[in-house]
Protein backbone atom coordinates (compact mmCIF):
# COMPACT_ATOMS: atom_id res chain seq x y z
CA UNK A 1 0.00 0.00 0.00
CA UNK A 2 1.51 3.51 -0.60
CA UNK A 3 2.53 6.02 1.88
CA UNK A 4 0.75 8.36 3.24
CA UNK A 5 1.63 12.01 2.30
CA UNK A 6 1.13 13.12 5.69
CA UNK A 7 3.73 10.60 6.67
CA UNK A 8 6.31 11.73 3.87
CA UNK A 9 6.03 15.59 5.41
CA UNK A 10 5.24 14.59 9.10
CA UNK A 11 8.92 16.48 10.03
CA UNK A 12 7.39 19.46 7.58
CA UNK A 13 4.68 20.43 7.58
CA UNK A 14 1.03 19.41 8.02
CA UNK A 15 -0.87 18.21 4.81
CA UNK A 16 -4.64 19.58 4.10
CA UNK A 17 -7.32 19.36 1.48
CA UNK A 18 -10.12 21.87 1.22
CA UNK A 19 -13.60 19.98 1.45
CA UNK A 20 -17.29 19.99 1.29
CA UNK A 21 -20.01 17.74 2.26
CA UNK A 22 -20.24 15.90 -0.71
CA UNK A 23 -16.19 15.46 -0.94
CA UNK A 24 -16.20 14.04 2.59
CA UNK A 25 -18.44 11.00 1.39
CA UNK A 26 -17.16 10.67 -1.55
CA UNK A 27 -13.52 10.80 -0.73
CA UNK A 28 -13.44 10.00 2.73
CA UNK A 29 -10.92 7.10 2.08
CA UNK A 30 -8.60 9.29 0.63
CA UNK A 31 -8.68 12.11 3.05
CA UNK A 32 -8.23 10.29 6.15
CA UNK A 33 -5.30 7.86 4.84
CA UNK A 34 -3.48 10.94 3.81
CA UNK A 35 -4.21 14.11 5.12
CA UNK A 36 -3.88 15.46 8.60
CA UNK A 37 -5.88 19.24 8.09
CA UNK A 38 -8.78 20.29 6.94
CA UNK A 39 -10.50 23.51 5.39
CA UNK A 40 -14.32 23.98 4.60
CA UNK A 41 -14.10 25.08 0.80
CA UNK A 42 -17.45 27.16 0.95
CA UNK A 43 -19.10 26.24 4.11
CA UNK A 44 -17.76 28.65 6.50
CA UNK A 45 -18.10 31.72 4.25
CA UNK A 46 -20.07 34.72 5.43
CA UNK A 47 -23.21 33.78 2.72
CA UNK A 48 -23.06 30.18 3.81
CA UNK A 49 -22.90 30.74 7.81
CA UNK A 50 -25.02 33.94 8.05
CA UNK A 51 -27.50 34.92 5.38
CA UNK A 52 -29.56 37.11 7.54
CA UNK A 53 -28.74 39.29 10.38
CA UNK A 54 -30.70 36.99 12.36
CA UNK A 55 -30.00 33.85 11.40
CA UNK A 56 -26.99 31.83 11.16
CA UNK A 57 -27.40 28.37 9.26
CA UNK A 58 -24.09 25.77 10.85
CA UNK A 59 -25.58 22.25 9.47
CA UNK A 60 -22.91 21.85 6.84
CA UNK A 61 -20.09 23.96 8.82
CA UNK A 62 -20.44 21.65 11.41
CA UNK A 63 -20.92 18.36 9.71
CA UNK A 64 -17.17 19.25 8.38
CA UNK A 65 -15.89 20.10 11.62
CA UNK A 66 -17.32 16.78 13.03
CA UNK A 67 -15.50 15.04 10.18
CA UNK A 68 -12.04 16.49 11.48
CA UNK A 69 -13.03 15.63 15.03
CA UNK A 70 -13.65 11.92 13.74
CA UNK A 71 -10.45 11.52 11.91
CA UNK A 72 -8.19 13.35 13.84
CA UNK A 73 -7.31 16.12 11.92
CA UNK A 74 -6.89 19.60 12.30
CA UNK A 75 -8.89 22.03 10.90
CA UNK A 76 -7.92 25.67 9.19
CA UNK A 77 -10.67 28.36 9.55
CA UNK A 78 -12.05 30.03 5.96
CA UNK A 79 -12.89 33.27 5.66
CA UNK A 80 -14.04 36.18 8.07
CA UNK A 81 -13.58 39.18 5.75
CA UNK A 82 -13.88 39.02 1.99
CA UNK A 83 -15.55 40.88 -0.66
CA UNK A 84 -16.94 37.66 -2.53
CA UNK A 85 -19.70 35.16 -0.85
CA UNK A 86 -20.62 37.70 2.06
CA UNK A 87 -24.25 38.51 2.44
CA UNK A 88 -25.36 42.05 0.98
CA UNK A 89 -27.20 42.77 4.00
CA UNK A 90 -24.19 42.91 5.78
CA UNK A 91 -23.25 46.51 4.46
CA UNK A 92 -27.07 47.61 3.85
CA UNK A 93 -29.39 49.79 5.96
CA UNK A 94 -33.44 49.31 6.32
CA UNK A 95 -33.75 51.80 2.87
CA UNK A 96 -31.04 49.66 1.09
CA UNK A 97 -28.32 52.55 1.60
CA UNK A 98 -24.85 51.78 2.69
CA UNK A 99 -24.44 51.20 6.95
CA UNK A 100 -22.23 53.41 9.07
CA UNK A 101 -18.85 52.56 10.15
CA UNK A 102 -19.85 51.95 13.30
CA UNK A 103 -22.92 49.26 12.46
CA UNK A 104 -20.46 47.60 9.71
CA UNK A 105 -18.11 47.35 13.04
CA UNK A 106 -20.96 45.76 15.01
CA UNK A 107 -22.19 43.83 12.65
CA UNK A 108 -18.46 42.41 11.96
CA UNK A 109 -17.95 41.89 15.45
CA UNK A 110 -21.11 39.69 16.69
CA UNK A 111 -20.33 37.74 13.45
CA UNK A 112 -16.73 37.12 14.20
CA UNK A 113 -17.46 36.58 17.57
CA UNK A 114 -20.36 33.80 16.86
CA UNK A 115 -18.75 32.06 14.63
CA UNK A 116 -15.17 32.41 16.12
CA UNK A 117 -16.18 30.88 19.07
CA UNK A 118 -18.35 28.49 17.63
CA UNK A 119 -15.29 26.58 16.03
CA UNK A 120 -13.04 27.20 19.15
CA UNK A 121 -12.13 23.61 19.81
CA UNK A 122 -12.14 22.48 16.57
CA UNK A 123 -10.33 25.26 14.52
CA UNK A 124 -6.40 26.17 15.37
CA UNK A 125 -6.10 28.66 12.35
CA UNK A 126 -8.28 31.38 10.95
CA UNK A 127 -8.20 32.87 7.16
CA UNK A 128 -9.24 36.11 9.05
CA UNK A 129 -9.18 38.77 5.91
CA UNK A 130 -9.19 37.33 2.06
CA UNK A 131 -7.80 38.95 -0.65
CA UNK A 132 -8.00 42.72 -0.05
CA UNK A 133 -4.71 43.67 -1.86
CA UNK A 134 -5.26 45.16 -5.41
CA UNK A 135 -4.04 42.74 -8.39
CA UNK A 136 -1.92 45.25 -10.98
CA UNK A 137 -0.87 49.04 -10.51
CA UNK A 138 0.03 50.82 -7.47
CA UNK A 139 -2.92 51.17 -5.44
CA UNK A 140 -2.66 48.74 -2.59
CA UNK A 141 -6.39 47.60 -1.91
CA UNK A 142 -8.89 46.28 -3.69
CA UNK A 143 -12.26 48.09 -4.22
CA UNK A 144 -14.89 46.90 -1.66
CA UNK A 145 -17.42 48.02 0.45
CA UNK A 146 -15.75 47.46 3.37
CA UNK A 147 -13.48 50.14 1.73
CA UNK A 148 -15.97 52.31 0.65
CA UNK A 149 -18.00 52.06 4.48
CA UNK A 150 -15.00 51.42 6.43
CA UNK A 151 -11.81 52.51 5.27
CA UNK A 152 -8.77 50.64 5.41
CA UNK A 153 -8.97 49.65 8.91
CA UNK A 154 -11.51 47.21 8.65
CA UNK A 155 -8.26 44.88 8.46
CA UNK A 156 -6.97 45.39 11.25
CA UNK A 157 -10.46 45.84 13.45
CA UNK A 158 -11.19 42.17 11.67
CA UNK A 159 -8.02 40.46 13.45
CA UNK A 160 -9.17 42.46 16.60
CA UNK A 161 -12.21 40.78 16.89
CA UNK A 162 -11.43 37.26 15.97
CA UNK A 163 -8.62 37.72 18.65
CA UNK A 164 -10.40 38.64 21.09
CA UNK A 165 -13.25 35.79 20.47
CA UNK A 166 -10.70 32.93 20.62
CA UNK A 167 -6.97 34.58 21.74
CA UNK A 168 -5.44 31.04 21.25
CA UNK A 169 -6.31 30.92 17.28
CA UNK A 170 -3.86 31.47 14.86
CA UNK A 171 -4.96 34.26 12.66
CA UNK A 172 -3.77 34.61 8.71
CA UNK A 173 -3.64 37.20 6.12
CA UNK A 174 -4.55 35.44 3.32
CA UNK A 175 -4.04 36.06 -0.72
CA UNK A 176 -3.82 34.72 -4.19
CA UNK A 177 -0.88 36.33 -7.04
CA UNK A 178 0.82 35.58 -3.99
CA UNK A 179 4.38 34.74 -5.72
CA UNK A 180 3.94 37.85 -8.32
CA UNK A 181 6.58 40.69 -7.72
CA UNK A 182 3.90 43.74 -7.49
CA UNK A 183 1.17 41.71 -5.62
CA UNK A 184 3.72 40.00 -2.87
CA UNK A 185 5.61 43.73 -1.87
CA UNK A 186 1.78 44.91 -1.82
CA UNK A 187 0.81 42.08 0.52
CA UNK A 188 4.16 42.37 2.86
CA UNK A 189 3.55 45.96 3.13
CA UNK A 190 0.26 46.00 4.12
CA UNK A 191 1.04 42.92 6.71
CA UNK A 192 4.28 44.83 7.86
CA UNK A 193 1.85 47.86 8.57
CA UNK A 194 -0.59 45.67 10.49
CA UNK A 195 2.52 44.07 12.97
CA UNK A 196 3.88 47.80 13.62
CA UNK A 197 0.35 48.94 14.71
CA UNK A 198 0.35 46.24 17.21
CA UNK A 199 -1.94 43.53 14.92
CA UNK A 200 -2.52 40.41 16.13
CA UNK A 201 -1.84 38.93 13.01
CA UNK A 202 0.28 35.28 12.98
CA UNK A 203 0.64 34.68 9.38
CA UNK A 204 -0.09 34.93 6.00
CA UNK A 205 -1.53 32.20 3.56
CA UNK A 206 -0.14 31.86 0.45
CA UNK A 207 -3.23 30.60 -1.67
CA UNK A 208 -0.62 29.08 -4.10
CA UNK A 209 -3.45 28.85 -7.30
CA UNK A 210 -0.27 27.91 -9.34
CA UNK A 211 -0.43 25.99 -12.61
CA UNK A 212 2.03 24.22 -14.81
CA UNK A 213 3.53 27.51 -15.98
CA UNK A 214 3.15 30.27 -13.36
CA UNK A 215 4.63 31.31 -11.20
CA UNK A 216 8.12 30.87 -11.90
CA UNK A 217 10.20 29.18 -9.07
CA UNK A 218 12.30 31.77 -8.08
CA UNK A 219 9.30 33.97 -7.34
CA UNK A 220 7.79 31.29 -5.12
CA UNK A 221 10.78 31.36 -3.59
CA UNK A 222 11.41 34.85 -3.47
CA UNK A 223 7.54 35.09 -2.14
CA UNK A 224 8.29 32.73 0.75
CA UNK A 225 11.50 34.69 1.78
CA UNK A 226 9.77 38.22 1.89
CA UNK A 227 6.97 37.14 3.96
CA UNK A 228 9.19 35.37 6.40
CA UNK A 229 11.48 37.97 6.81
CA UNK A 230 7.98 39.35 8.42
CA UNK A 231 9.02 36.79 11.31
CA UNK A 232 5.45 35.12 10.76
CA UNK A 233 4.91 31.47 9.72
CA UNK A 234 3.72 30.61 6.55
CA UNK A 235 0.95 28.43 5.20
CA UNK A 236 -0.02 27.42 1.64
CA UNK A 237 -3.45 27.40 1.94
CA UNK A 238 -5.22 26.65 -1.43
CA UNK A 239 -2.66 24.67 -3.55
CA UNK A 240 -3.61 23.16 -7.14
CA UNK A 241 -1.26 22.96 -10.14
CA UNK A 242 -3.90 23.91 -13.17
CA UNK A 243 -2.97 22.32 -16.14
CA UNK A 244 -3.34 25.48 -18.07
CA UNK A 245 -2.30 28.90 -18.06
CA UNK A 246 -4.85 31.30 -16.48
CA UNK A 247 -5.54 33.05 -19.92
CA UNK A 248 -5.68 29.31 -21.73
CA UNK A 249 -9.41 29.46 -22.94
CA UNK A 250 -9.41 25.96 -24.43
CA UNK A 251 -11.64 23.14 -23.79
CA UNK A 252 -10.25 20.55 -26.26
CA UNK A 253 -9.11 17.95 -23.54
CA UNK A 254 -11.53 15.18 -22.38
CA UNK A 255 -8.61 13.13 -20.49
CA UNK A 256 -4.80 14.31 -19.19
CA UNK A 257 -2.34 13.84 -22.10
CA UNK A 258 0.58 12.44 -20.69
CA UNK A 259 3.01 14.67 -21.02
CA UNK A 260 1.01 17.02 -18.92
CA UNK A 261 1.05 14.54 -16.18
CA UNK A 262 4.65 14.35 -16.60
CA UNK A 263 5.36 17.93 -16.31
CA UNK A 264 2.95 18.33 -13.60
CA UNK A 265 5.06 15.97 -11.87
CA UNK A 266 8.31 17.77 -12.39
CA UNK A 267 6.61 21.02 -11.18
CA UNK A 268 5.25 19.44 -7.91
CA UNK A 269 9.00 17.82 -7.40
CA UNK A 270 10.49 21.24 -7.72
CA UNK A 271 7.34 22.86 -5.83
CA UNK A 272 8.00 20.47 -3.05
CA UNK A 273 11.67 20.90 -2.99
CA UNK A 274 11.64 24.80 -2.32
CA UNK A 275 8.90 24.14 0.38
CA UNK A 276 10.88 21.77 2.12
CA UNK A 277 14.10 23.75 2.00
CA UNK A 278 11.57 26.46 3.30
CA UNK A 279 9.91 24.02 6.52
CA UNK A 280 11.32 25.99 9.07
CA UNK A 281 8.67 28.75 8.44
CA UNK A 282 5.93 26.65 6.61
CA UNK A 283 3.47 24.95 8.99
CA UNK A 284 1.03 23.84 6.71
CA UNK A 285 0.20 22.81 3.10
CA UNK A 286 -2.92 22.65 2.17
CA UNK A 287 -4.63 21.34 -1.50
CA UNK A 288 -7.76 23.02 -2.75
CA UNK A 289 -9.40 19.65 -2.91
CA UNK A 290 -8.14 16.15 -3.11
CA UNK A 291 -8.53 14.19 -5.91
CA UNK A 292 -9.16 15.58 -9.70
CA UNK A 293 -12.67 14.04 -9.52
CA UNK A 294 -13.67 17.32 -7.90
CA UNK A 295 -11.98 20.79 -7.89
CA UNK A 296 -13.35 24.34 -8.66
CA UNK A 297 -10.67 24.80 -11.55
CA UNK A 298 -13.51 22.40 -13.66
CA UNK A 299 -15.60 26.08 -13.49
CA UNK A 300 -12.81 28.31 -12.75
CA UNK A 301 -11.69 30.57 -15.01
CA UNK A 302 -13.57 29.02 -17.90
CA UNK A 303 -17.10 27.26 -17.10
CA UNK A 304 -16.75 23.65 -18.11
CA UNK A 305 -13.36 23.08 -18.61
CA UNK A 306 -12.14 19.45 -17.10
CA UNK A 307 -9.25 20.15 -15.07
CA UNK A 308 -6.42 17.43 -13.50
CA UNK A 309 -4.83 19.75 -10.24
CA UNK A 310 -4.42 17.71 -7.95
CA UNK A 311 -1.72 14.54 -6.85
CA UNK A 312 -4.73 11.49 -7.04
CA UNK A 313 -6.54 11.12 -10.23
CA UNK A 314 -10.63 10.77 -10.50
CA UNK A 315 -10.48 7.04 -8.72
CA UNK A 316 -8.09 8.65 -6.28
CA UNK A 317 -5.66 6.76 -7.63
CA UNK A 318 -2.09 8.08 -7.00
CA UNK A 319 -0.94 10.23 -10.36
CA UNK A 320 2.60 10.73 -11.58
CA UNK A 321 3.37 13.79 -9.62
CA UNK A 322 2.56 11.91 -6.40
CA UNK A 323 4.90 9.06 -7.31
CA UNK A 324 7.40 11.33 -7.60
CA UNK A 325 7.37 13.27 -4.47
CA UNK A 326 7.32 9.78 -3.05
CA UNK A 327 10.67 9.29 -4.97
CA UNK A 328 12.25 12.11 -3.67
CA UNK A 329 11.06 12.36 -0.05
C1 LIG B 1 -13.95 28.96 -4.29
C2 LIG B 1 -14.66 27.62 -4.16
O1 LIG B 1 -13.73 26.58 -4.37
C3 LIG B 1 -15.80 27.54 -5.14
O2 LIG B 1 -16.59 26.36 -4.91
C4 LIG B 1 -16.70 28.76 -5.01
O3 LIG B 1 -17.67 28.73 -6.04
C5 LIG B 1 -15.90 30.06 -5.13
O4 LIG B 1 -14.86 30.02 -4.16
N1 LIG B 1 -9.93 31.91 -3.28
C6 LIG B 1 -10.53 31.59 -2.09
C7 LIG B 1 -11.52 30.48 -2.02
O5 LIG B 1 -10.15 32.15 -1.05
O6 LIG B 1 -12.50 30.71 -1.06
C8 LIG B 1 -12.15 30.24 -3.36
O7 LIG B 1 -12.99 29.08 -3.26
C9 LIG B 1 -11.10 30.07 -4.42
C10 LIG B 1 -10.27 31.33 -4.57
Amino acid sequence: SEPRLKEMFADDFLIGAAVNPRTIETQEELLAYHFNSITAENEMKFVSVHPAEDTYTFEDADRLAAFARKHGMKMRGHTLVWHNQTTDWLFEDKNGGLVDKATLYERLKSHTDTVVKRYKDDIYAWDVVNEVIADEGAELLRPSKWLDIAGPDFISKAFEYAHEADPSALLFYNDYNESHPNKRDKIYTLVKSLLDQGTPVHGVGLQAHWNLYDPDLDDIRAAIEKYASLGLQLQLTELDVSMFRFDDRRKDLTEAPEELLEAQAKRYEAMFGILKEYRDYITSVTFWGAADDYTWLDNFPVRGRKNWPFLFDERHQPKPAFHRLVERA
